[in-house]
């Protein structure tokens, strides 16, 4: 949902589209391998992606308030998916994600743990 979100904001060309479609085919089958070779690691792993977007998007939060990104309307998905107001804006919708992004992080890393 995220990336849907961010697609319907940046608009990518079909060119763009395609290669985001290829990009998650190609970690797909990476992702496969490596679970089936260690699940621990894979799920450590996505622990650290996650991390890594939560500071990301910490960063992100911090250009919109010093004006460096325009805090622009979110778009219609992410209000119906988290029911936002009608007049929601980016930085409304960013802090949703980046608390899905650390609830998922939590996840992985204790779904890592189970594995020891
Ligand atoms: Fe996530």
């Amino acid at each position: 949902m995220h990336l849907m979100f961010f697609i319907d904001i940046a608009q990518p060309s079909w060119l763009e589209r395609a290669l985001i479609l290829f990009a998650q085919l190609v970690f797909m089958a990476y992702y496969f391998v490596l679970y089936v070779v260690s699940p621990k690691t894979a799920h450590r792993m996505i622990h650290y992606f996650e991390e890594e977007a939560v500071n990301s998007y910490t960063a992100c939060l911090a250009q919109i308030e010093v004006g460096e990104i325009e805090n622009c309307p979110a778009p219609g998905l992410a209000i119906d998916y988290y029911d936002l107001p009608a007049d929601a804006k980016l930085s409304d919708m960013i802090l949703r994600v980046r608390a899905d992004e650390q609830g998922h992080a939590d996840a992985n890393l204790t779904f890592s743990e189970g594995f020891d």
